[in-house]
């Protein structure tokens, strides 16, 4: 009887062998699908893979919205894709804002590492989750709910947010409002907002029609 079970366990430990892989490191030659990038082939994978340098440095902050997101998600480290996880800095300079947003693919949790961040997200039953954060402070935002995070005090502010996703995708609110080409006269009556309004927004977005 020693035979087949010897081989019943050389089986289970070959069907193991093939069945678990250690990881998937994005190989960037190959299109990415639902399920991420393909693997790259384990021979060509170094430490460097699985490394990301660069969130030590703070993001550019002269812009419309005073604030800088710097990924570290799937298309920018391949180690990530296949793990479920990821993350990024965000900066916040006096006055920055991160505009209502959600990810559709991914929940977040952000740690607050200097000065004061007021963020918030919206419950699809409509109610408001809204929190002064200071330094070592973290907070959730669900999985595709709206959610914002905005400069609480005068100084610079750094977080960094983490993602149950190695790509957690991205929509903005105001600029799937106002950065396109849909109508004003759809978008005046889809969103009860004035005219006038949606082609302020319009221009200072890049919007058109
Ligand atoms: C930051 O961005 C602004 C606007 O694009 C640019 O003028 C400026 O040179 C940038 N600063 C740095 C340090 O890259």
């Amino acid at each position: 009887m020693i035979f087949p079970i010897f081989f019943t366990f050389v089986l289970l430990l070959s069907i193991s062998d093939a069945a678990v892989q250690d990881f998937c490191v994005a190989d960037y030659k190959a299109p990415e699908g639902p399920a991420g990038y393909s693997c790259k082939k384990a021979a060509k994978v170094t430490v460097d893979d699985f490394v990301f340098s660069g969130l030590g440095v703070a993001g550019n902050t002269t812009n419309i919205i005073k604030a800088a997101v710097t990924p570290a998600f799937a298309a920018q480290f391949p180690g990530v894709n296949g793990l479920g996880i990821s993350l990024a800095r965000l900066d916040l300079a006096p006055g920055g804002v991160i505009p209502f947003h959600t990810h559709p693919g991914a929940s977040e949790v952000l740690i607050v590492t200097q000065g004061t961040i007021i963020a918030g997200f919206i419950s699809s039953a409509n109610t408001v989750y809204l929190k002064t954060l200071k330094t070592g402070d973290l907070m959730v935002f669900p999985q595709g709910l709206l959610h914002f995070q905005v400069n609480g005090g005068g100084t610079p502010a750094i977080a960094f947010p983490s993602f149950s996703s190695p790509s957690p995708g991205l929509q903005i609110l105001d600029f799937a409002l106002f950065k396109n080409d849909l109508p004003t006269s759809l978008v005046a009556m889809t969103t009860f907002l004035d005219v006038a309004q949606i082609k302020k927004l319009k221009g200072v977005l890049g919007g058109t029609n």
